[in-house]
């Protein structure tokens, strides 16, 4: 909202577990944002927020952890499948002119090598990642029926403040912080690309902004990582040690080895990432160092109960 001023934005969410309005303390009190509660599967609700003359929706919301959709997958095909299909017809109906679906790398399944393009075959492998696909090729069908001027930015790996403390980074550095164990998923050589939530914001605007209707692009932090790497550096960034803070559990069910994408077509749009990756871990972790009133409440809420469940048994 900083840097377009003359923009209105009205953000729908339907408050989920992740959700937190300190995200949004900001911005609350700026004329030129309004917040409605709602769930993008319920037409009505897109309906009563879409105001006359709305120019874009960009659709961030989704069920997004991999591990929650092994536990419970239904509920990720409502909103990622679902959800979507509810905006594209109102897209349609209100003709709206650009609509931006955000989605994933982990579309294009497990890259053994190379770096996937924007072309590559989808082969998701988790029930989160399908659904996810699922939306992208509703999103591109809907292209090719009825014209519908939609983009798809495909993101890698995200981080940095504000991050539910369920993904990885978030979650073992309030756990370190906590002088608390850190769980590592088998081996911990699989390799994800780290993002920083500044440089995917900024690609997502970009693309809203230049994208080419019907276009897929790659998002991608250009930081490929074993997880191992990044444990170590949240190890030495938190003064604790390997020995006694890592706990390795049994792997993730169908875990992806890897992932990597080319970021070449949305290079040659104009966007490439610019924050540098030790920078951005370490002001992520003095983040989560000065926030402890932001995440504690949420540690000890719902998440102790999702924890044991993962966890506890492995
Ligand atoms: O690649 C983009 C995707 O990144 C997004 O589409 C997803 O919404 C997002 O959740 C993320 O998926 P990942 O499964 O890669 O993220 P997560 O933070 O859950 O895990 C990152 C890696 O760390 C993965 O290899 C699993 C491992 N891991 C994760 C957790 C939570 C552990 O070893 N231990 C853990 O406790």
């Amino acid at each position: 909202m900083r840097e377009r001023p003359d923009v209105r934005i009205t953000v729908l969410d339907a408050m989920t577990y992740a959700a937190n309005e300190a995200n949004v303390a900001e911005v609350a009190s700026d004329p030129r944002y309004r917040f409605v509660r709602g769930d993008i599967c319920d037409p009505t609700a897109i309906r009563e927020a879409l105001e006359p003359g709305t120019h874009a929706i960009v659709n961030f919301a989704a069920e997004t952890h991999v591990d929650r959709s092994i536990l419970e997958p239904e509920q990720f095909l409502k909103t990622d499948v679902l959800g979507t299909h509810v905006l594209l017809e109102a897209v349609r109906e209100r003709n709206v002119a650009r609509y931006l679906q955000v989605s994933t790398d982990e579309v294009y399944g497990d890259v053994e090598i190379g770096s996937s393009t924007e072309t590559d075959p989808l082969r998701p492998r988790s029930p989160y990642a399908a659904s996810k696909a699922g939306g992208d090729l509703q999103v591109l069908a809907y292209h090719t029926t009825f014209k519908t001027p939609v983009l798809i930015t495909r993101g890698s790996n995200t981080y940095g403040p504000y991050q539910y403390p369920e993904k990885l980074i978030p979650l073992f550095v309030t756990n370190l912080l906590d002088d608390e164990t850190v769980p590592v998923y088998g081996d911990g050589r699989q390799v994800r690309d780290w993002l920083h939530v500044d440089d995917h914001a900024r690609g997502i605007l970009h693309v809203l902004e230049h994208g080419d209707l019907g276009e897929v692009y790659n998002i991608g932090g250009g930081n490929s990582r074993e997880n191992r790497e990044i444990t170590t550096e949240l190890l030495i960034a938190t003064g604790r040690e390997w020995d006694t803070h890592v706990r390795h559990v049994v792997d993730r069910a169908g875990h992806d080895r890897r992932y990597s994408l080319d970021a070449s077509k949305a290079a040659r749009l104009g966007w490439t990432p610019q924050v540098e990756f030790q920078r951005g871990l370490h002001d992520t972790v003095d983040w989560y160092r000065k926030n402890e009133a932001w995440w504690r409440p949420i540690k000890s809420g719902e998440f102790r109960a999702y924890y044991a469940r993962q966890y506890a048994a492995r």
